[in-house]
């Protein structure tokens, strides 16, 4: 049988792009069009675009594109027959078939995939019909459910089911119906045993199915009743060319209405979580089902909304697992918070016990914001080991490292600061080198890749750059001054040539330059005064100096030091010699930059003082101009000297 071509118009006239997207992406208006975080990447800014007026999409990150029918193909990698079928279903439209001359072979050639559906959906119907209308499935799985609070409403939106006691119910049932025991086999609900007799995978067990986006059944697990040591709790059915347990979310094509709506993810362990608490009118929650949660599956929440609160039980090895998934959840750009029951605790158990009132109140009062939590946890371990702070501070730094968002970091910077009792600058400054470390690493990858890099790459890099945070934002000419400063408390007496240390050289071409900073000229000050006795500052003397900002500023140049010269050729892509082995190299370049710098202010100066002076004054605005030339001829010189190359 075939799809009729009345049918499929029919299907394709109804079907609104819009729409069908909508049950899978988050849109967002955009003038004429609708954009979205790609389904098909992994991507943090909107390349996937809905025309409602053309009736398609494009995605500008896989160039993927086309019309509905071809969208549920790409997304749940369907045949055209399988999405043409769920569009029906979608607007309740009856298919109507085309007879076919040869349909023996049109069945051969249904794909492998087709026929697993079928299995699928045939194990399934086979155990929800059994723990409706078997009196062994009323008797023992019904009844295993309402004792947990399972009602009917939940019972058949999750399409539950019991598998009778027994060797071979399901393989007479299937023989009966003249499915192929070899398909029954690859799906993994019948087993051969070592003498090659088969046998059903799933004995005396309720049955969750484990639906995917589209609500069609990939995989079953089943539960033991009881609380037998003997034999596993759960046995879930193999991974298959349908499911890959790693890329599902259980529970996620109940609640993927709920968390958009919601705008918030409640992310649990258990199959049973899920139905507890969707019960309770909790409907936005999904479980990763036992295992770590999983790249696929962030990605899978990240369709629906950016809030995620990870709700585990309050034992040990609950909140290491919560610790985990937290650090991959922020690294995907979602906002984290955490919410830990009591001791023994699961939702499950606690939504039972306390209700669903009472629990969304404890939920709402007791969800931390992921850093709180994370600190809260490691500091209980430190009990005053310096060494172990360390570390502990390294590891928070490391996750609020990985919040995308800037002012959020910021302040989560401020409030680890606080919890951990340590100056903010300190933080700061591990924050720093661990992001200066993540622009290495990508440059040195990148210069491995021969191959230039993308769009993508680059504004990712740009993004990484602008990451790094000052807590004293330094103009361009203040890290100008900076580093002079800096090349004098550290290398001042070291000797330059023949007759000057590097203090008396500095000095040398300092004469007319105005430090404009007030740390730094301070600074600049006292090296002067010395220098007239022949005699130099140490760095005690400054370090002693009572001014806080004066002391703060000075720690962060002396601790900060290489980095600084990082930055300068990341932000600039001004060389600056690796190590300060050039010292010559290294003093010439940072009076160049010095004297770039001020010219480039004295040009802004007269730029305004040009646009101030009066059209008659002709006298002035003529020496004005003249002197720009001379500016920029000496400008270009120092930028020649720098390598770099400046336009107009
Ligand atoms: P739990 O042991 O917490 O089970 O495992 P649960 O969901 O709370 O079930 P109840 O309350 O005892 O009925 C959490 C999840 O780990 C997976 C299942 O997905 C389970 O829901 N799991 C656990 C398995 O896959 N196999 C097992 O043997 C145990
Ligand atoms: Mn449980």
């Amino acid at each position: 049988m075939r799809i009729s071509q009345q049918s499929i118009q029919q299907i394709t006239q109804t079907a609104d792009i819009v729409e069908v997207v909508s049950d899978f992406v988050t849109l967002k208006k955009r003038g004429a069009n609708y954009a979205a975080l790609s389904p098909f990447t992994n991507e943090k800014s909107a390349s996937f675009y809905v025309s409602p007026s053309k009736q398609i999409f494009k995605c500008f990150s896989t160039t993927k594109g086309g019309d509905a029918i071809k969208f549920v193909m790409e997304l749940d990698k369907l045949t055209y027959v399988e999405a043409l079928k769920y569009l029906a279903k979608k607007y309740n439209i009856e298919i109507i078939y085309d007879k076919v001359e040869n349909e023996d072979l049109d069945k051969a050639a249904q794909s492998e995939r087709d026929s697993l559906y079928i299995i699928m959906e045939y194990a399934k119907n086979y155990y929800k019909n059994i723990l409706v209308n078997h009196p062994d499935g009323k008797a023992i799985g019904k009844t295993y459910f309402t004792e947990r609070g399972i009602n009917d409403k939940t019972i058949t939106d999750f399409e539950l089911g019991f598998a009778l006691d027994g060797w071979d119910n399901l393989i007479k049932d299937a023989e009966k119906n003249q499915f192929s025991l070899e398909l029954l086999q690859k799906s993994g609900v019948i087993k051969n045993s070592e003498n090659n007799k088969t046998f059903d995978f799933f004995r005396n067990r309720v049955m969750y199915p484990i639906h995917n986006l589209t609500g069609k059944t990939i995989a079953l697990a089943g539960r033991i009743l009881g609380s037998d040591k003997g034999t596993a709790k759960y046995l879930n059915s193999p991974e298959t060319d349908l499911f890959k347990k790693s890329e599902i979310l259980y529970g996620l094509f109940q609640a993927k209405q709920s968390i958009r709506s919601m705008d918030v993810c409640l992310l649990v362990e258990g199959y049973m979580d899920v139905l507890s608490l969707y019960q309770a009118g909790i409907t936005n929650a999904v479980a990763s089902a036992g295992t770590a949660l999983t790249e696929s599956q962030i990605k899978l929440i990240a369709r629906y909304t950016k809030n995620v609160t990870v709700l585990y039980d309050g034992d040990k090895a609950g909140i290491k697992a919560a610790i985990r998934s937290t650090d991959l959840l922020l690294d995907s750009g979602l906002n984290i918070k955490v919410l830990i029951f009591p001791d023994g605790e699961d939702p499950d158990s606690y939504v039972n016990k306390v209700g669903s009132t009472e629990f969304i109140n404890f939920l709402e009062k007791n969800s931390k914001d992921f850093i709180s939590f994370k600190t809260e946890i490691l500091l209980k371990d430190v009990s005053g080991d310096p060494i172990k702070k360390a570390e502990v501070i390294h590891e928070i730094v490391i996750s609020i490292s990985k919040i995308r968002d800037d002012i959020q970091r910021t302040l989560y910077l401020k409030m680890c600061s606080q919890m951990l009792d340590i100056d903010e600058q300190v933080i700061v400054s591990e924050y720093n080198k661990i992001k200066l470390g993540e622009i290495k690493k990508k440059q040195v990858e990148a210069d491995k890749n021969e191959q230039l890099p993308t769009d993508d790459q680059i504004k990712e890099n740009e993004n990484s750059k602008d990451s790094l945070i000052f807590l004293y934002p330094l103009d361009s000419n203040s890290l100008a001054e900076q580093e002079i400063v800096r090349i004098l408390l550290e290398y001042a007496e070291e000797q330059m040539d023949e007759d000057k240390n590097v203090c008396q050289f500095l000095f040398s071409y300092l004469e007319n330059i105005q430090f404009e900073d007030p740390v730094f000229l301070q600074i600049i000050e006292v090296f002067k005064t010395e220098l007239k006795e022949n005699k130099l500052p140490t760095l005690n003397y400054f370090i002693n100096f009572p001014d806080k900002i004066f002391e703060e500023r000075l720690t962060t140049l002396l601790t900060d030091k290489h980095n600084l010269s990082d930055v300068w050729f990341d932000k600039y892509q001004i060389y600056v010699p690796k190590k300060d082995n050039d010292r010559t190299g290294l003093v010439n370049k940072s009076l160049a930059r010095l004297n770039f710098e001020k010219l480039r202010k004295r040009l802004k100066e007269n730029d305004i003082k040009l646009r101030n002076v009066s059209f008659e004054n002709i006298e002035e605005t003529d020496n004005l101009l003249q002197e720009n030339i001379v500016v920029k001829q000496y400008q270009q010189m120092y930028a020649k000297e720098l390598g770099m190359i400046i336009s107009g």
